[in-house]
């Protein structure tokens, strides 16, 4: 019975059932990823898509809105959209034309195009930062704030709570604290182990405790764990954070690659968070390569200090890639804030994202479970006990791989697509209300089978 409450090996009955079914829906992915093998490691482009599930990687054709299709000819509803890269849903309008229109007409120069002046005018609109730089991805823009909070304070060291994900960089790839301290995967130099300090979110004296040394460059964290469920900052924890990272010299660093989907302006303005560093990528770029970050007006006069040219100079700060801020990306940043992030399609997501999480909260009630499905913005998640999780430690417990594994592919059976083993469901913009009809519908049956063998 793992974890409380449910029947083991009903788990693992009903997941060979499903596997044994997804086997006959996926053929033609089955002979794609065999062939795919002589010449990918894994059969996949990139690792991940071969390590997100433990069933076989899908092959997809096209999507729209929300769905996507495979090469079987099954159609899915996306309750991830590509780890929130598509949150716009897939070719919404508004970008495919204006990208559609970029690529005619030059796709990258290695110089500035007026889109990117309009995509960081709407950014420090948004979000109060007044000055932005675009890089390519997410980790891209991570690496690069790193980068200026080192110069800037004159320190090495990284400050980040347990439950991080900030991208695959070399200096918050580490958990554990002190000389527990330890790399979350392989590949990484040894020397990352003591340039970070981890302690658990919404822990407060840890926090002091970290800075006390005066040796920290920046605090880096999200505005709220999203990459191990999600996790609730606790009331007045954000101010006193700030409070004490300002105290002892740090810079405090907002990555908001996810949470920017959350709330107009992100969680930065919707929690008044005054970050000196915001990070966002991910569906701001509504699924084409794409990151940038906002500073202060003080740090944005270090980049001019330090410019750096195409070669790395020793006063150069070093940022900056041969395509990072292109002319389509920011034709796509630029259609995607102007035309589809707009303060009415955010309410209308949150609203949805509202109806979503009552609704699982509604199913898991009628089956007599104790468990809770918090809610922000389009997002929801499946906490299998009675209270929300305050530390990434807690919110593990509701992540048991089996029952994540066992419960993705039930759904994925009957055409719900949730690709992150961490995550939860997520509404794109393009959701309606059927859509969170035929969630709801579907986690029905896999917790009523849970329950009683459906
Ligand atoms: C909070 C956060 N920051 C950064 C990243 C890295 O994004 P990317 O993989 O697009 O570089 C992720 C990816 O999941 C993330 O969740």
């Amino acid at each position: 019975m793992t974890p409380e409450g449910i029947d083991d090996r009903r788990l693992e009955e009903i997941g060979r059932r499903e596997a044994r079914c997804f086997a006959e829906r996926t053929r033609r992915s089955a002979e794609l990823l065999e062939r795919a093998r002589r010449s990918m490691p894994n059969g996949v482009p990139m690792a991940w898509m071969a390590g997100l599930c433990d069933h076989a990687p899908i092959f997809v054709t096209h999507g729209e809105g929300a769905w996507f299709e495979d090469v079987d000819g099954n159609r899915y509803l996306d309750f991830n959209q590509a780890d929130l890269a598509a949150t716009l849903g897939f070719a919404p309008p508004a970008v495919t034309g204006a990208v559609r229109r970029r690529a005619a007409e030059g796709a990258s120069f290695l110089l500035p195009t007026e889109d990117g002046v309009i995509a960081a005018e709407l950014l420090a609109e948004r979000t109060g930062l007044p000055f932005w730089q675009f890089t390519g991805s997410a980790s891209a823009s991570n690496t690069e704030v790193l980068r200026i909070a080192r110069v800037a304070t004159g320190r090495e060291k990284v400050l980040a709570f347990e439950g991080k994900y900030h991208g695959h960089i070399d200096e918050t790839l580490v958990d554990g604290r002190g000389a527990d301290a330890r790399h979350e995967a392989l590949g990484l130099p040894r020397s990352v182990l003591a340039t970070i300090r981890v302690v658990p979110f919404n822990d407060l004296a840890a926090l002091e405790v970290a800075l006390a040394a005066r040796d920290i460059a920046c605090l880096v964290a999200e505005p709220m764990l999203t990459n191990v469920g999600i996790v609730f900052p606790d009331e007045g924890f954000w101010a006193e954070a700030r409070r004490l990272a300002r105290q002892a010299g740090a810079l405090l660093v907002i990555d908001e690659a996810h949470t920017h989907s959350f709330a107009y302006g992100g969680l930065t303005r919707a929690w008044g968070l005054e970050p000196d560093l915001l990070v966002v990528g991910k569906g701001l770029g509504s699924g084409i390569a794409f990151g940038a970050y906002g500073m202060t007006a003080e740090l944005s006069d270090l980049c001019v200090r330090h410019l750096d040219g195409s070669v790395a100079e020793a006063d150069g700060l070093a940022l900056g890639g041969t395509t990072y801020g292109n002319a389509l990306a920011l034709a796509a940043a630029r259609a995607s804030l102007e035309q589809c992030l707009t303060k009415e399609a955010y309410r209308r997501t949150a609203e949805l994202g509202q109806k979503l999480g009552d609704g699982l909260e509604a199913v898991f009630r009628r089956r007599s479970f104790d468990w809770r499905a918090p809610v922000i913005g389009g997002r929801s998640a499946w906490v299998l006990f009675p209270e929300l999780p305050r530390t990434a430690e807690e919110s593990y417990r509701s992540l048991d791989r089996r029952f994540v594994e066992t419960r993705r592919l039930f759904m994925l059976n009957r055409g719900i697509w949730e690709a992150i083993r961490t995550a939860g469901p997520a509404l794109s913009f393009a959701h309606r209300q059927a859509d969170v009809a035929r969630y709801l519908e579907v986690a029905d049956a896999f917790v009523a089978e849970l329950r009683d063998g459906g």
